[in-house]
């Protein structure tokens, strides 16, 4: 079976941006592929960070993948630390990587002119998440387009080695557009934590109704009584993920001549986003109050990853003509 890879950064609370984009895809692909999937804990110290704060979000996150529907008998989840060979790959990949690579990636670009102080570690971070999928020759990489480039640069980085030590990493492929891509409150960026225009994946029905009430709808209409264009209106085009196509209609219909108000139409929003995703809250309280259980998930999934890795990083010592025997 093809193998997939992907990883997520554990970036405190999940939110509607996250679960549409990124985590259901990941969940359907575990009928299609053998899935490895990773909280990036290690990526996530790159910028400044609450040590204090950090295991809860990892936590959090986990919880997050669980409920959402990812299955710990049909793919691997671990937390990125856990396994020491990603960042041991990453120091061999260091030693291919040349400089002037890295410090024109525009992810490094954007984060180094807001950082106070810019760290080798958030230079190289492209390098162990290249790490990250070399070390299990996944061929497949769902993520968003946000990382093609650093998809491009993992393919390079194998070429670099192989070119250097031997015919041995296969290079992956990106795999784009699986999630669906969903605005922000503002109604114009991407969803995201940083933009702070997220709903949450697990609010309660107060929680989600707090933060859809503050959508930017057509902002042409102004009054109630002005009829409406929801095809420009991003709640109308969030109501396409959780309500029928019935009521939608009726909703295209009373918008266009004014018969319903952005309220109302909000309200029918936030509750349809409630309850599709009830079952996810709920089982996200299950897993909150079985810690055990979780934490028991990831060190299997951790364990299960580290014989792939284990594998591959001798593989490449032997290669780079270093000494393995010491690890077994
Ligand atoms: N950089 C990715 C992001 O911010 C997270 C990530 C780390 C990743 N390692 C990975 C994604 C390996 C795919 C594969 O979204």
């Amino acid at each position: 079976m093809t193998r997939v890879f992907s990883g997520i950064q554990p970036s405190g609370d999940l939110h509607l941006g996250n679960y549409l984009g990124a985590i259901q895809n990941w969940v359907e692909l575990t009928d299609r592929y053998e899935c490895i999937y990773s909280i990036v804990d290690l990526h996530a110290i790159t910028v400044p960070y609450s040590p204090a704060a950090l295991e809860q979000r990892v936590f959090d996150m986990a919880v997050g993948l669980l409920a959402a529907g990812l299955d710990p008998e049909r793919c691997t989840l671990f937390v990125q630390s856990a396994v020491p060979e990603h960042a041991q790959l990453e120091w061999l990949l260091n030693t291919v990587t040349p400089l002037g690579e890295l410090s024109r990636m525009t992810q490094f670009k954007d984060k180094s002119e807001r950082a106070e102080m810019v760290s080798a570690g958030l230079l190289n971070y492209p390098i162990l998440q290249a790490a990250d999928i070399l070390l299990y020759h996944a061929e497949l990489v769902p993520v968003g387009d946000d990382q093609l480039q650093h998809l491009e640069f993992t393919r390079e980085i194998a070429r670099k080695w192989n070119a250097r030590f031997g015919d041995y990493f296969p290079e992956p492929q990106p795999m784009i557009g699986g999630g669906k891509r969903i605005r922000g409150l503002d109604g114009v960026s991407k969803m995201s934590k940083s933009r702070d225009n997220t709903i949450p994946m697990l609010g309660e029905p107060e929680d989600t109704w707090a933060a859809v009430r503050t959508a930017v709808t057509d902002p042409a209409r102004v009054r109630k009584n002005d009829p409406g264009n929801p095809h420009v209106c991003n709640v109308f085009a969030m109501h396409e993920f959780f309500t029928d196509p019935e009521e939608r209609e009726e909703i295209e219909v009373r918008c266009q001549t004014a018969t319903i108000g952005c309220v109302e139409c909000k309200r029918m929003l936030a509750e349809g986003i409630s309850d599709r995703l009830a079952p996810i809250r709920e089982r996200a309280r299950d897993l909150r109050a079985n810690p055990d259980r979780v934490n028991a998930i990831l060190a299997d999934g951790a364990a299960r990853a580290r014989q792939i890795a284990r594998v591959t990083l001798g593989e490449v010592y032997d290669r780079m003509g270093l000494d393995y025997s010491a690890h077994d």
